[in-house]
């Protein structure tokens, strides 16, 4: 039930602090810290490489995944959209693994890939938030997200609680003496989180002066940020029909910079300190040629807090605060232009359909 809230989307944003902290007791051990369970480690420590296979939101929570695989556990990853997999199969590694994510457990274009692989002998996990779906009944082992029902079409909490347990299996796989208290850190992301769901008055007001009539926007980003910013522009697109692109905002000069004019709306995201003087150049661009940007930027990172800030988190974990005034943003563009937020037209919550 979504009790006293307007629709289930916000309802699902503002559940995301509790959901982390669900996580977090889920996959804790007696010792304390944070583990998965023995077999599926194992599956892990066999593997030469991991495929990760999934569809929309979950894809982009799963290009994240491979930076937490190969920066903490030092595991090879390839992510692939599943309905391009399933019918232009790479050369694969001699011992792959793969890990399908999925929300509802049912979409046609992973279960697919799912049982080609099967036939093909090779070991698969699915981290979904459905316990008895299609893809959890079906591949060898599963994950669970423990989000609790997502009702919106438009993928949130979800999408945090893919983040969170990915970061958790790839610090439990990590070869590496754990020199980082992946605990402590998502308990902080999760503060984040909340800090995050109280702007709602900031993003509000953002989207009335930064989207209202626009026709299309851009989100840009280097590194975790360029990944948070495809699923900023997959929820803008899809709650509030303006169109949106994700960008590495190196790539901007090298096409699309074309496409700003006067007021385009341009989404910067700059938490990765190692990136952000970079990215910060690329809104010089495009301000130049007259755009309208907002910089989401991180406190802790010594640099001008000239837009939306988040508090500090661990550089590995800002995409789980990150996201949240994009989802926000996208909500309040959606809800402002007059459109069915939980339910988005030509939409399905699980596409069943390859
Ligand atoms: C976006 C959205 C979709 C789903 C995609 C995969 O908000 O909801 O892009 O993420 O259809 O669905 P699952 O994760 O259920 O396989």
């Amino acid at each position: 039930e979504k009790g006293t809230y307007p629709h289930y989307m916000l309802k699902e944003i503002d559940e995301q602090p509790g959901v982390i902290r669900k996580i977090i007791a889920a996959y804790s051990t007696e010792e304390g810290t944070l583990d998965i369970d023995p077999y599926i480690k194992q599956a892990f420590q066999h593997a030469d490489r991991l495929y990760v296979i999934a569809a929309g939101t979950s894809y982009h929570a799963g290009l994240i995944g491979k930076e937490y695989f190969e920066k903490l556990s030092g595991l090879p990853v390839e992510v692939h959209i599943s309905s391009e997999f399933g019918y232009n199969m790479p050369l694969l590694s001699k011992k792959p693994l793969f890990l399908f994510i999925t929300q509802s457990g049912e979409t046609a274009d992973s279960r697919q890939v799912l049982v080609k692989v099967k036939a093909l002998g090779y070991p698969s996990i699915t981290l979904t938030n459905v316990p008895g779906s299609t893809l959890s009944r079906e591949a060898d082992y599963t994950l669970l997200l423990h989000a609790g029902p997502e009702i919106a079409v438009a993928s949130t909490k979800a999408y945090t609680a893919q983040l969170a347990v990915l970061a958790i299996t790839a610090y439990a796989v990590s070869c590496d003496a754990h020199k980082l208290d992946l605990k402590t850190e998502l308990a902080i992301a999760a503060n984040a989180i909340q800090t995050m769901t109280d702007a709602k008055e900031d993003l509000k007001k953002l989207a009335h002066t930064f989207l209202t009539d626009k026709r299309n926007a851009f989100f840009i980003g280097r590194g975790l940020d360029y990944y948070v910013s495809l699923e900023g522009a997959l929820k803008l697109k899809e709650i509030s029909y303006i169109q949106a692109e994700g960008f590495a905002g190196g790539e901007l000069k090298h096409g699309t910079i074309a496409l700003i004019e006067e007021g385009t709306p341009v989404i910067a995201l700059a938490t990765q300190s190692s990136v952000s003087p970079n990215l910060r150049g690329n809104v010089k661009e495009v301000t130049a040629r007259g755009a309208h940007a907002c910089i989401l930027s991180m406190e802790g990172n010594n640099e001008p807090d000239d837009g939306l800030v988040l508090p500090h988190v661990h550089e590995l974990l800002t995409p789980l605060a990150s996201v949240i005034p994009l989802q926000l943003l996208s909500y309040y563009a959606s809800l402002q232009r007059g459109c069915d937020v939980d339910k988005p037209r030509n939409l399905a919550k699980s596409v069943t359909v390859e």
